[in-house]
């Protein structure tokens, strides 16, 4: 009994995801011989099963952290922990989903999607079974013949979705999965990935500049500052009741006074960050 209490309060205290006190510096992209900080002392932890947002305007450095969490990129100082152990190399309880498309255009609907079973090894026929599962999950049973340039940008979208989700990781990294789609398509798709994650709860760190986006899906949105330096700098626990329609929760009450706080806090970064991009930062 008391292991089992142990036990408990290790999965109920260790975070997922933990990114501690994270500095990243860069070689500047003006002048080699400058270092710029992106992200400095930026600690971000996210719970087994927690949907978590993080906004900021546009080059603050949300996919610095993002690829810092993926383990894609080494902090120039901080920590990365999963499931509390530190990170070493690629982050393999994550599964990624990109802005831009990272379906294998030669590859069929079907086989980008059981791609990432075979090659950890499952037997072809088990990750076909699988793989047409999933496409049928993401509504596109029927369609695992297609390659990807006969199919439709939000049909793109829910084959990667399918290619991710497939391999059951515990912590979802999307960078602006969505953004390239147009508004209708896009709440579809946030309906569905909303649909399939109270089905099986994961870790998300979501990255997105839309706050309405950011409001929508998640357990709790963080906000970033303008860069250099970026880092959290106001955190809101998004209570409006699940399931959530991700078209229809934008006009109730709570959600509009949530947006309005928040937006409260970002108005001014994303000023700054555009006034930067004027200056040619
Ligand atoms: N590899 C790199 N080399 C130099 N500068 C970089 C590199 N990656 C990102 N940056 C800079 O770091 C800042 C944050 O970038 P990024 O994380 O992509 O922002 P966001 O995703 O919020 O738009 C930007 O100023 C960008 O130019
Ligand atoms: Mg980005």
């Amino acid at each position: 009994m008391q292991g089992f209490t142990a036990q408990f309060q290790k999965t109920m205290t260790v975070p997922a995801l933990a990114l501690e006190n994270i500095t990243c510096t860069f070689a500047s992209r003006e002048d080699r011989s400058q270092r710029y900080t992106a992200v400095a002392n930026a600690t971000l932890r996210i719970a087994p099963g927690e949907f978590v947002s993080v906004v900021g305007p546009t080059g603050c450095g949300k996919s610095t952290l993002l690829n810092i969490g993926a383990g894609l990129l080494a902090p120039s100082a901080g920590t990365v922990s999963v499931f509390g152990e530190p990170l070493a190399g690629l982050n393999r309880r994550a599964g990624y989903m990109f802005q831009a498309d990272a379906l294998m255009p030669w590859k069929s609907a079907l086989d980008n999607v059981m791609a990432g079973l075979a090659f950890r090894g499952v037997a072809a026929s088990e990750a076909r079974a699988q793989a047409e599962e999933w496409l049928k999950r993401v509504g596109l049973g029927g369609f695992g013949d297609r390659y990807p340039h006969q199919l439709s940008g939000g049909m793109r979208k829910r084959v990667a979705m399918a290619q991710t989700l497939i391999l059951d990781p515990d912590i979802v990294l999307m960078d602006e999965p969505f953004s390239a789609l147009d508004i209708q398509t896009r709440q579809l798709m946030e309906n569905e990935l909303l649909g399939l994650w109270a089905a099986r709860r994961k870790a998300v760190l979501f990255i997105t500049h839309d706050l309405d986006e950011a409001i929508a899906m998640s357990d709790r949105v963080v906000v970033l500052s303008a860069g250099p330096g970026t880092h959290p700098i106001g955190e809101f626990a998004i209570d409006l009741a699940r399931p959530r329609d991700v078209a229809e929760v934008r006009s109730h009450p709570r959600f509009v006074e949530l947006h309005a706080q928040i937006w409260g806090v970002l108005r001014d970064e994303v000023l700054k960050g555009y006034q930067q991009q004027l200056a040619g930062g």
